[in-house]
């Protein structure tokens, strides 16, 4: 480069630095302008405020589930609605849908209310609006957070057209129970994943400005412990220390407050004698003083007044004063602090201070949402984003990434454009409501493209697809089985969808079984003894024991509950237009009597083993059908090269691990690298494996990449007995793998600072 160019280069750079540094200037100056802004509207309103329309501010209610709403309607089963927000009785509703209704609602709010304060509008905005993606659990199957970042700014863009300002999501609890129902709404079963996962969702919500009218606040749930309920049962009892409460349950909380979540629900369970709701050591220690938490806590549905239930309140006024005083910010639907706070207050056993300060939430997360100024939503707006192609296509797109190749024995799958007949069999093969799963929000069946749809639209002209339903998802009703026999045995080859419909999962949809209805086992069964090659398509919210399909049908596609595109997405993945690389975010268990069962345990003293006095159970074996992280591809992908530098590093040091990963098959695919590592020996026993990293690479056919992990010394650390987080010296082990079973192996030492 000559002096001339390097001297132009010089000052574009200088150019371009003064620019950068004007633009940030900028922004902070706006950012510094709103936040003053935001503390002058606040404590203004504050002040003019009486105790009543404070506690309104505290106060959710439902507006019903659709919007038939009429204000001013005697009849309607909401007649009181207007009335309580004209009144300010009511900060916040939720369940209330569609511009027009909302704008109808915020009207009376804004115009007839004394102080004109805009309602908060909150919704269950899980997998998508209208255009319904993947459940939260096949999200996490794709180990891909750009694209669940995608998918729920999708969601906040179709939802807040719709007059809705607030997501009761992302849902973070961890599970390792797949009884529990609601393990379809989260990432499943490891921390690190739902971690990531947790904050993908939030940016995606919340995008980079919460004031632009295309963003959701969002709602970290179940705060917490949720998702460890005894038994797998729907609201039970927890009961679990307090190292797993800080190390396995809490950090997909911390990750989604580190990415800005806005506010957090309380959840339902106790935790170790009690309620999550009135939890100090939770709501306040941690979430408040640990992490300076700034938003605000909203209870979940009636979960204040339920503390009367669990043992823990004296009557719902008690409640209200428990909830209050430990944190929870905002009542869901059960009106006790509107009822009850007035008089706590006036008696002195509820500070006017701690009511102020929720409020001052309150109101902050509406400032920041811009509501003030632009409380309304454009109906026309709402029409041209609801179910755009553009959303559609990205549906399509999370879902075929979402679905996980089980088995592929023979390489029966992809399917050939060449096959002349197919059958498609199953209760759930042209269904067009399992596909939604749960929590669809307003999703509606009309949307969906069902498997057969899908396939039929995808297969050349010279194939001819038979369809047979075979059986119902449950029930004892045996007499479709024989058509779909004779189905079977005119096609070249069989996709059998199976699994369980959308309502067998989510929140009270627990089940103690995890194999296929009876039913549908005898369907399977009795395709598969007709001998024709057999692909089975699982459709469920949850995974589940399915050994005898296992060792039987040589090709299983795992696809969760996908949303609109189902259809597309599956026969994308079938006939190999997209090559399959999910990878499963939860155990596979053999038989439900295995659970919990999870990659992360402990090692216990007498590991499972070929001695009989070990960890393990006489009648199975103590693997799992499919370990956690599984998930073939079309190709094959070869790992190798694991280097680790230094060897040795402080606590406060870093370690670099790379690795090599290439496609050594003759198809592009994507593989999904999984960095483990396990601390050998602790002050406290340690997991023997924990996931801390992983990269979903896309490959041709012989393409290779190098992949660099960074693992900070604070990375490796764990609570002692004392509660502190610490990083212990020693030696830590290292695997590179496919999945959580698998791996190139090494290692490096933690040595004292
Ligand atoms: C109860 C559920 O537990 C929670 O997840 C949901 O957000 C609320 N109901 C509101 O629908």
């Amino acid at each position: 480069m000559t002096s001339g160019n390097l001297s132009r280069v010089t000052i574009l750079l200088a150019i371009s630095l003064a620019t950068w540094l004007s633009a940030t200037a900028r922004h902070v100056n706006a950012q510094e302008h709103r936040s003053a802004d935001e503390a002058r509207r606040v404590e203004a309103l504050l002040a003019d405020m009486t105790l009543e329309e404070k506690l309104g501010q505290l106060t959710q209610r439902t507006a019903g589930e659709h919007a038939t709403f009429e204000p001013d309607d005697p009849e309607s089963e909401h007649q009181d609605l207007p009335t309580l927000i004209r009144k300010a009785k009511v900060g916040s509703l939720l369940n209330a849908h569609g511009a027009e209704y909302t704008n109808r609602l915020q009207r009376i709010a804004m115009a007839e209310s004394r102080l004109g304060i805009p309602l908060l509008l909150g919704n269950d905005v899980i997998h998508g609006y209208r255009t319904v993606f993947p459940i939260p659990l096949g999200g996490a199957a794709t180990w891909d957070p750009e694209l669940v970042e995608q998918a729920a700014r999708v969601a906040a863009r179709e939802a807040a057209a719709a007059g809705t300002h607030w997501t009761f999501a992302p849902m973070v609890d961890i599970c390792r129970d797949a009884r529990w129902g609601r393990i379809a709404e989260g990432a499943g079963e490891d921390t690190y994943l739902g971690s990531v996962m947790a904050a993908a969702q939030v940016r995606g919500f919340q995008g980079d400005d919460l004031a632009a009218p295309d963003t959701l606040l969002a709602c970290a749930k179940h705060f917490v412990a949720y998702g460890a309920a005894e038994g797998g049962r729907d609201y039970n009892t927890v009961d679990i220390s307090e190292q797993s409460l800080r190390e396995v349950y809490l950090p997909p909380f911390k990750a989604a407050v580190d990415a800005g979540a806005g506010t957090l629900m309380s959840a339902f369970n106790e935790i170790n004698g009690v309620p999550a709701t009135a939890n100090h050591l939770t709501l306040s220690r941690i979430l408040r003083q640990e992490w300076g938490f700034g938003g605000f806590v909203v209870s979940d549905w009636t979960s204040v007044t339920e503390m009367v239930a669990h043992g823990f309140a004296a009557d719902d006024a008690d409640a209200a004063e428990k909830a209050i005083l430990a944190g929870v910010d905002m009542d869901m639907s059960s009106f006790c602090y509107l009822d009850y706070l007035v008089d706590a207050v006036r008696q002195g056993r509820v500070p006017q201070a701690r009511v102020d300060e929720a409020v001052r939430r309150v109101l902050a997360a509406k400032h920041r949402l811009g509501l003030f100024d632009r409380p309304y939503a454009d109906p026309e707006h709402e029409r041209a984003v609801i179910l755009s192609p553009e959303n559609r296509a990205l549906a399509r797109d999370v879902a075929r990434h979402a679905i996980v190749l089980l088995k592929n024995e023979g390489n029966l799958l992809p399917i050939s454009d060449k096959v002349a007949s197919l059958a498609v069999i199953g209760p759930l093969a042209d269904d067009r409501w399992a596909p939604l799963g749960t929590w669809s929000g307003v999703g509606r069946n009309e949307d969906v493209v069902t498997v057969l749809e899908g396939i039929k639209g995808r297969v050349s002209a010279d194939t001819e697809v038979r369809y047979a339903k075979g059986c119902d998802v449950d029930g004892d009703a045996t007499d479709g089985l024989a058509e779909a026999v004779q189905v079977a045995k005119q096609s070249e080859l069989v996709v059998l969808v199976v699994g369980e419909n959308a309502d067998m999962s989510g929140e009270a949809h627990c089940r103690s079984s995890l194999d296929l209805p009876p039913v549908q086992q005898k369907l399977v069964q009795a395709v598969h003894a007709t001998g024709v090659p057999l692909v089975v398509v699982l459709m469920h919210g949850r995974p589940m024991s399915i050994a005898w399909t296992a060792e039987h049908v040589p090709a299983i596609l795992v696809t969760w509950h996908l949303g609109v595109e189902c259809g597309r997405a599956t026969a994308d993945v079938l006939f190999g237009d997209f090559n399959p690389g999910g990878k499963l975010p939860a155990t596979f268990p053999r038989t439900v009597g295995q659970v919990p069962i999870y990659y992360n345990h402990k090692n216990t003293g007498r590991p499972p083993g070929g001695d009989r006095y070990t960890s393990k159970y006489i009648d199975l074996p103590s693997t799992p059908l499919f370990p956690f992280g599984h998930g073939l591809s079309y190709t094959t992908f070869e790992l190798s090269n694991l280097s680790i530098a230094p060897a040795k590093i402080g606590a406060g040091g870093r370690v670099e691990i790379t690795v090599d990963v290439k496609n050594t098959g003759n198809r592009e695919g994507d593989e999904v690298a999984q960095l483990y590592i396990r601390d050998l020996v602790g002050s406290m026993t340690r997991p023997v494996r924990q996931l801390k990293g992983f990269r979903r690479v896309t490959l041709r056919p012989g393409e290779s990449r190098t992949l660099t992990f960074s693992l900070a010394g604070q990375d490796l650390g764990f609570y002692d007995r004392d509660m502190r987080y610490v990083v212990e010296p020693g030696v830590f082990k290292v695997w590179v793998g496919p999945d959580s079973t698998r791996g190139l192996e090494g290692r490096f030492e933690v040595q004292q600072n």
